[in-house]
């Protein structure tokens, strides 16, 4: 039998002419992703000597001052202007007071990164008490034992003024407490701090996958409880739009959704709703569960990595804070050599 005749002029549409070399499909992409829109979280422990492996979150440790300081000078070979600290301190306290101590480990690893790297690497630092309190809360306690929000505010206060004087240029309040960004940005204002920014943690649910977080900074919620009080639930997008616009009003000037790839809803409605930068959270168990399942052969983990931040790049975030900053940096130093 004669093969059917070619058809002609159908389908009218053919996108794939455009798919056919990776020369044109660079041409025609639509979003791209690049050093400078990573922000690298790194963890740094007091009092110890050697830095640590943090086992659920493979090739992420716990910093030494000095191994920190050597990380950031690295990342910024590698072309990485940006990172946000975490700390670990040896003692806890109902308070957390290692949040606003000036000898707090943040506020010390601050002041050695300022004096190593100046302006040249943006430094940011989380500004939260649960790496500090005895319980694990994001504030303190109220005798029913629930988060009091506005004694909470009073904490993050002192934190933040904290944090600047040691030399963070953006503080990002973490603890979703209501009016914590106005509260910070009274008290930075009143210390002569007015050129600090905010990086406001607007959107923050909470999710399941914060789990290898909390082993990277050894915080265990008193009586397995959660922090459903005042993170928000799964279920709501249009309340993500409440929390920005209040962060906005009481002064943020960029909002973050987190974490990032169960919430690119959030992120598109959030990044067509205001002119602000937007920020997402690819968290520890976003990281961990492509590191899991590419190190039983089950995915490419590079494959997975790359489309995952390009797809939060794509949804409307133009800053990511990831644990791959690194590697994606090196990978893109490589491309380049
Ligand atoms: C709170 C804070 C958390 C994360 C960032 N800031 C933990 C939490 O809310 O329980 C999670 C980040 C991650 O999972 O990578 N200080």
């Amino acid at each position: 039998m004669a093969p059917a005749p070619p058809l002609t002029g159908f389908p009218t549409v053919r996108p794939r002419r455009l798919r056919r070399t990776a020369a044109l499909r660079d041409l025609v992409a639509e979003t791209e992703l690049g050093v400078s829109d990573l922000v690298a979280p790194l963890f740094v422990r007091e009092a110890i000597d050697e830095p640590r492996p943090i086992e659920s979150l493979p090739g992420v440790v716990q910093h030494t001052r000095d191994s920190l300081r050597a990380e950031v000078e690295q990342l910024a070979t590698l072309g990485v202007r940006s990172v946000i600290l975490f700390g670990v301190p040896v003692e806890k306290d109902p308070l957390g007071s290692g949040a606003y101590d000036p000898d707090g480990i943040v506020q010390v690893a601050l002041r050695d990164l300022a004096a190593d790297v100046g302006d040249s690497v943006v430094l940011m630092a989380d500004l939260c008490v649960d790496e500090y309190t005895s319980h694990g809360h994001c504030g303190v306690l109220d005798e029913r034992g629930s988060v009091d929000n506005d004694a909470t505010l009073a904490l993050y206060a002192r934190a933040a003024v904290a944090q600047a004087e040691a030399g963070a240029h953006v503080v990002a309040p973490s603890g979703m407490m209501d009016g914590q960004v106005g509260a910070i940005r009274t008290a930075l204002d009143g210390a002569g701090f007015d050129e600090i920014a905010i990086l406001a943690y607007s959107a923050k649910y909470a999710s399941g996958l914060y789990g290898p977080f909390r082993d990277a900074v050894g915080v265990e919620i008193a009586g397995g409880g959660d922090r459903k009080g005042y993170q928000q639930d799964w279920r709501n997008r249009r309340e993500a739009v409440v929390e920005v616009l209040a962060d906005l009003e009481q002064g943020a000037d960029m909002v973050m959704i987190k974490p990032a790839v169960t919430y690119l809803d959030v992120i598109a409605t959030i990044r067509e709703l205001v002119d602000v930068p937007v920020a997402a959270y690819h968290v520890s168990g976003e990281y961990a569960m492509i590191r899991a399942a590419a190190a039983n052969g089950w995915i490419d983990g590079d494959v997975v990595a790359l489309e995952q931040l390009t797809a939060i790049k794509r949804a409307g975030a133009g800053t990511i804070l990831t644990y791959f900053t690194r590697w994606f940096a090196e990978r893109v130093a490589e491309a380049t050599r």
